[in-house]
């Protein structure tokens, strides 16, 4: 896919698909104009509404609300809490002698935490997985502008009726915990709808999931790939966090996003009509060399430039700070722990199989001992 990315650049970075009927655009500063500019391209593209999904100023109110929840402070305080649940997750795989990453650190970990967040019990962690995964094969199938399979919507309307419920339960008995604050909060004296709390609640377990469990995988994957990185990164565990910051460039964990025109508009050249479908390919504009030198290399230590992982302008990831913490503590703890860690050689890394989201579906490792 890296080399149709850098063919796309070179020759038609802002490209109508036809099979697709939708716009795609390739290039790192186009990719930034179009996200800098949401009254040309609306985030209103997707059946599936939440608050990514909307515009202002709707999207305005509700963002600051939930915002409060992810503020620095509040992440940081989680600190603690991550670490013990990274070690208690380290403490299994020391005792059954296998370590799967993907499986037994970088799925579990964030869905503990986000469901820890919204006040959902951490046991139906494996429900979480089985609707996310139909959720986003029904946006995927729907920029295929093809008709969303209804397992799929069955599947989404299935985690509806589960944190309806959820919200319902803390209207009465309200805990210390998001749920209940989206559920008793008010926007200029009006409560949230029910379909604002559900759809709220929906996107932060999926986008607090999935992404951070391929972030987590696809640092330690590029670190396995890299000894020189790696034993550096021994030495001065402090350089982790350009480590994670070069794995969300390189390994980009949402491979695109979208937006709907508004209006008739040209972007590098191109005539953009009315109500067409752009597609923000991230996984392209990180490595694009004229933002990036050598934009292809896996090198934590060059000039840092702000790669398009977390999106940018009035959408950027509310989760970035959690994000890049639970990827800092998960890979920090499992080095400092393990040693002479390296792939399994009779069990490879598993790429997932999806168009929009990069990552791995087993990354099996093996170690010398353990401290
Ligand atoms: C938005 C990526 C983690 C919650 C976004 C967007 C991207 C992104 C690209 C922009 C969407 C758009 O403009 O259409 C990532 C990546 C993560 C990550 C790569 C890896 C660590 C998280 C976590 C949470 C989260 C841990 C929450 C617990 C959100 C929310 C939005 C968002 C709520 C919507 C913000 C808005 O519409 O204003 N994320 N995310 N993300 N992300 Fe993340």
């Amino acid at each position: 896919r890296f080399d149709h990315y850098a063919r796309m650049r070179a020759n038609a970075p802002v490209h109508f698909n036809p099979q697709l009927q939708l716009w795609e655009v390739y290039r790192y500063a186009d990719i930034q104009t179009v996200l800098g500019d949401p009254h040309t391209f609306s985030s209103d593209a997707s059946v599936l509404q939440t608050m990514a999904t909307m515009d202002p100023p709707r999207h305005t109110q509700l963002r600051r609300l939930v915002a409060r929840a992810f503020s620095a402070k509040l992440i940081a305080d989680l600190e603690p809490r991550i670490v013990h649940i990274v070690d208690g997750l380290l403490e299994r795989a020391r005792r059954s002698g296998a370590l799967d990453v993907v499986n037994d650190l970088a799925f579990p970990l964030p869905v503990t935490v986000i469901a820890e967040l919204l006040g959902l019990p951490v046991e139906d962690q494996l429900k979480f997985k089985a609707w996310s995964i139909p959720a986003i094969k029904a946006a995927e199938a729907e920029l295929h502008g093809m008709p969303v399979p209804p397992e799929h919507l069955a599947a989404v309307a299935e985690l509806e009726a589960y944190l309806l419920q959820m919200a319902n339960a803390r209207k009465t008995e309200p805990r210390a915990d998001l749920v209940s604050g989206l559920v008793h909060a008010e926007i200029e004296g009006q409560r949230l709808t029910d379909e604002e709390i559900v759809s709220t609640c929906r996107l932060l377990l999926i986008a607090g999931f999935e992404t951070s469990a391929n972030l987590i995988g696809n640092t330690l994957h590029l670190l396995l790939l890299h000894p020189e990185v790696l034993a550096r990164v021994r030495e001065e565990p402090a350089q982790i966090e350009a480590v994670i910051e070069e794995a969300l460039r390189l390994h980009t964990p949402f491979q695109f996003l979208a937006r709907k025109t508004l209006r008739e508009v040209e972007l590098a050249g191109q005539q953009i009509p009315q109500g067409q479908l752009v597609l923000l390919m991230l996984g392209s504009g990180n490595r694009d060399e004229t933002a990036f030198e050598r934009a292809d290399q896996f090198d934590p230590w060059r000039p840092p430039v702000r790669h398009l992982s977390f999106g940018h302008g009035i959408h950027y990831c509310l989760g970035a700070g959690l994000g890049r913490m639970e990827a800092r503590i998960a890979v920090t703890r499992l080095l400092a722990q393990f040693q002479g860690l390296r792939l399994n050689e009779a069990s490879p890394p598993v790429p997932l199989q999806s168009v929009v989201l990069f990552g791995l579906q087993q990354l099996p490792v093996q170690w010398d001992g353990t401290l």
